[in-house]
């Protein structure tokens, strides 16, 4: 028969020691109560880091002790595979912004606006940033598709009330001024404007 989950909320104290690169998540109260995470960073590269974790935990009895072990080395190796997917993702994401900025174009023509309403939500790359262009109550609005914070992709986040959420930690955002509306004070990247030129959309940068 299954236990019931345990419901007890958790008291969880981190202590860091940045300049040792290590840092050490216990358990105080509730479920776990007596376990420690110990974890330390090394630098082995500019691109590679080497990460050992240990885990305490209040348990004398080895098959219990395996049984738990096992259990927490398969949550932290997903945890830091997903960890690893965002740095990379965000490593990449800043790099073609810097290769693509000087190169910025000016304007990028859309097509018609009945067109563009009937491709919506679109995605589109200006100088090496993604863009999303939605509709709101009849309103065409461009905001940026990628999170300032770990720059988590917005492209297919959705939109309720005029605010977008992030996939990745949830903050979230007003699509139409850029503005935190959680008060984490980051904004989004300023969109291009959408303009009318010769019954065409475009997009102006700059
Ligand atoms: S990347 Fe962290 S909230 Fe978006």
């Amino acid at each position: 028969m299954n236990q019931p989950a345990d419901s007890r909320p958790q008291v969880i104290e981190v202590r860091a020691d940045r300049a040792a690169g290590a840092y050490v998540s216990a358990t105080l109260e509730g479920p776990g109560a007596g376990s420690e995470v110990r974890t330390r960073l090394t630098a082995l590269a500019p691109d590679r880091t080497g990460i050992d974790v240990e885990f305490h935990v209040p348990e004398r009895d080895p098959a219990r002790l395996a049984v738990i072990g096992g259990r927490y080395r398969a949550i932290y190796e997903r945890l830091w595979a997903e960890d690893e997917a965002m740095m990379v993702e965000r490593e990449r994401a800043l790099a073609a912004r810097r290769a693509n900025r000087a190169a910025r174009p000016e304007t990028i023509l859309l097509g018609s606006p009945e067109a563009v309403r009937a491709t919506l939500p679109r995605l589109v790359e200006v100088g090496g940033s993604r863009f999303r262009i939605i509709e709101i109550d009849g309103e065409l609005v461009v905001h940026a598709a990628t999170c300032p914070h770990w720059l988590g992709p917005l492209d297919n986040a959705k939109v309720v009330d005029g605010c977008v959420r992030c996939p990745w930690h949830d903050y979230a955002f007003d699509v139409r001024t850029g503005e935190s509306t959680d008060g984490r004070g980051l904004t989004l990247e300023t969109p291009p404007r959408l303009v009318v030129v010769e019954d065409q959309l475009a997009l102006v940068s700059g």
